[in-house]
């Protein structure tokens, strides 16, 4: 028996076509920005063990890397040192060397392949031997000021060294402005600031700081100066500041966990906005894929539409290279 109707909302997902025709929201790969690790001390790939099936490349490698991702659709990526320890010191001075890995290989990455979009994380936790993302004060505290004045130096040797768009990942107040302030007076004004400015203090970057090395992998608290997850009022003040300071791009990080931000941010700005789906993101999807639980990709691919449909224009991850195909 059938009853009469006049709204069946599954009229429109009888076949594919029609599906197809009527769907929202799709996920490109021009959307998705691949973050990349190097590191000076090896000379092949090294798999990163809370990140299977994603390595640390030797510098010597990865302009050879960079033309693979480029060839499978990849335009844009992010740019993770791991530093030598020997060369880390209480106050990252590393990161102040023109020579450091992270300038050279920008430097090799851009007169290879100048139409892609190489994005310079700035940040000091790859460089200092605490892992925190500034230099600590007497009590302990990471230094604000001190802190913005170094990454603003960074900031002109990531633009001098090739980098496209910069992005502070450290949280410090009023970096934007003072780093936006520096590129200007020093002649880089193509160079574009992607701020995390919603950077919650999350414990899916565990895997990352496995990743580069920081702390010597101890656990570390970066409450001082990371958003509480709690916060949403105090997040859409963390955009706001750093949209008003000048920034091009606002990121929001962990992405999934905080839809709800990403989805304000869109709604409140008319700038571009991205978000970071980080290393733990990637590590619990992969991780129940290996174990036979979840289909990964499939996984992967919903999270991301997720994302993008929750507003972000742009999203970081590790799956970038792994969904190019699919998408
Ligand atoms: C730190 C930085 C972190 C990530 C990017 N930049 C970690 C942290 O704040 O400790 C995390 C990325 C990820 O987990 O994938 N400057």
């Amino acid at each position: 028996m059938s009853v009469e109707l006049r709204y069946r909302p599954r009229r429109l997902r009888d076949n594919e076509t029609l599906r197809s025709m009527t769907l929202e929201t799709s996920l490109s790969i021009k959307d998705l920005v691949l973050p990349i690790f190097i590191s000076d001390e090896i000379s092949s790939p090294k798999e990163i063990e809370s990140m299977p099936g994603v390595f640390c490349w030797p510098v010597s490698q990865i302009v050879d890397q960079v033309e693979k991702w480029i060839i499978s659709g990849i335009r844009a990526f992010a740019v993770f040192p791991k530093i030598d320890p020997a060369k880390k010191t209480e106050t990252g001075d590393e990161c102040l060397n023109p020579n450091s890995v992270v300038y050279e290989v920008a430097r090799s990455i851009k007169s290879n392949f100048s139409q892609i979009s190489l994005i310079g994380d700035l940040a000091l936790d790859p460089y200092t031997s605490h892992g925190h993302d500034g230099v600590l004060d007497k009590d302990g505290r990471v230094d604000n000021d001190r802190t913005v004045e170094i990454l603003a130096k960074a900031s002109v040797l990531a633009a001098d060294a090739g980098y496209d768009v910069l992005a502070p990942s450290d949280m410090m107040d009023g970096r934007v402005g003072v780093i936006r302030s520096h590129l200007e007076k020093n002649g880089h004004i193509k160079t574009c600031i992607m701020s995390y400015a919603a950077k919650f203090c999350s414990s899916y970057y565990g895997p990352f700081r496995d990743a580069i090395g920081a702390s010597n992998n101890m656990p570390i608290d970066k409450s001082g100066y990371q958003l509480s997850p709690n916060n949403f009022r105090e997040a859409t003040r963390e955009l706001e500041l750093d949209f008003e300071e000048g920034a091009d791009i606002l990121m929001i990080k962990p992405a999934e966990p905080f839809l709800d931000v990403i989805h304000y941010a869109r709604n409140h700005f008319t700038i571009p906005i991205a978000a970071y789906q980080v290393s733990g993101e990637y590590s619990r999807i992969t991780a129940a894929g290996l174990n036979g639980w979840l289909d990964a990709e499939k996984c992967a691919i919903e999270s991301l539409t997720s994302i993008k449909r929750a507003g972000a224009d742009l999203i970081l991850t590790y799956f970038a290279d792994k969904v190019a195909s699919s998408i």
